[in-house]
């Protein structure tokens, strides 16, 4: 629940202003008018009103101002924040330096500042620093894409091709194309270092994976997800350590029972976003050119 000293309260209208929910509203009692807490259902528990309140007069059974520690003032520049973006690369070679508690509880910190939709802060983690658990997983990764249709796009004409080609597009069936031809070479080839074929190929041997999970039926869970990983991966270059989405296993969750069994995932939570962590083993200098894209201005 939550309540207004209307005592304290100056009628202000800060927190009617700022409430993503419209929880407050202006009544008039006795020729007076106050705010009140007229639709205490809609409220999201954000905390923002109990924030910005400049006479505390807002009290909350789920938040608690105490709770509220100071922040720090702002000392990053445009310029330095927009280099870190820039900076950013997805990396695909670790050391084996594991990384420590610390640094991943401070990663999970700052993932969990992310905002959520609705501030549901629902999707959960899971950090995976065991190798075999890890080696395993990956095998059943790369299963689950062979066996959902990976293993159909071998030739670039026939049956199937074509009635993925007229059902999803022929880019889209050219990319998917072009994974078949990885698993496929990469099982043909030996590895640079003699690892077993196919190791590596997914989690590039990381030494940690992050896998988030969401409710399956929050259309938002896999944007949550997203900017609670990009969060962290900001974060985690500036700790001068390396990360990289792990799309694949998104996709091969989707497919695979046996992997969200794997996970111990509940029948009501899906894979929501992966992301390895680890100390990269190269360091990048340039920034590497983008596409323009088109940009409406209207
Ligand atoms: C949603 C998403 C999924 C991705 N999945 C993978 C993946 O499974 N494996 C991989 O090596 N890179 C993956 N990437 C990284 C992209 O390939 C990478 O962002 C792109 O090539 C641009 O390079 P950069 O991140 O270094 O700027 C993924 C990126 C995103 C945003």
């Amino acid at each position: 629940m939550i309540s207004i000293d209307e005592a304290t309260c100056t009628t202000c209208g800060i927190c009617y202003e700022v409430c993503p929910d419209y929880v407050f509203a202006v009544t008039k009692t006795g020729g007076r008018e106050i705010m009140s807490v007229r639709y205490p259902l809609q409220c999201c528990q954000c905390g923002h009103c109990l924030s910005l309140c400049p006479v505390q007069a807002i009290t909350a059974s789920f938040i608690f101002l105490n709770d509220f520690e100071a922040l720090e003032p702002l000392d990053i520049s445009p310029a330095r924040l927009a280099n870190l973006i820039v900076s950013r690369r997805s990396i695909r070679s670790f050391t084996s330096q594991q990384v420590p508690r610390k640094m991943l509880d401070h990663l999970l910190h700052a993932a969990m500042h992310a905002g959520t939709s609705s501030n549901g802060q629902s999707e959960s983690f899971i950090v995976i620093q065991n190798r075999q658990f890890l080696t395993h997983l990956e095998k059943l990764v790369v299963d689950a894409l062979w066996n959902a249709g990976l293993k159909h796009l071998g030739k670039d004409t026939g049956l199937v091709i074509n009635y993925l080609k007229k059902k999803y597009g022929s880019d889209f069936v050219e990319k998917c194309r072009a994974y078949h031809g990885v698993i496929t070479h990469r099982r043909e080839d030996g590895t640079l270092h003699g690892d077993e074929k196919i190791g590596g190929m997914i989690f590039r041997n990381a030494p940690t994976l992050l896998v988030m999970h969401g409710e399956k039926n929050n259309s938002l869970t896999q944007t949550n997800s997203s900017l609670a990983i990009r969060t962290m991966e900001l974060l985690a270059l500036t700790m001068g350590l390396g990360t990289c989405w792990v799309g694949f296993l998104m996709a091969a969750a989707q497919k695979s029972k046996t992997i969200k069994r794997f996970l111990e995932l509940p029948k009501n939570r899906s894979v929501s976003g992966a992301l390895l962590i680890g100390h990269p083993r190269y360091t990048y200098h340039h920034k590497i050119p983008r596409r323009d894209r088109p940009v409406r201005w209207i």
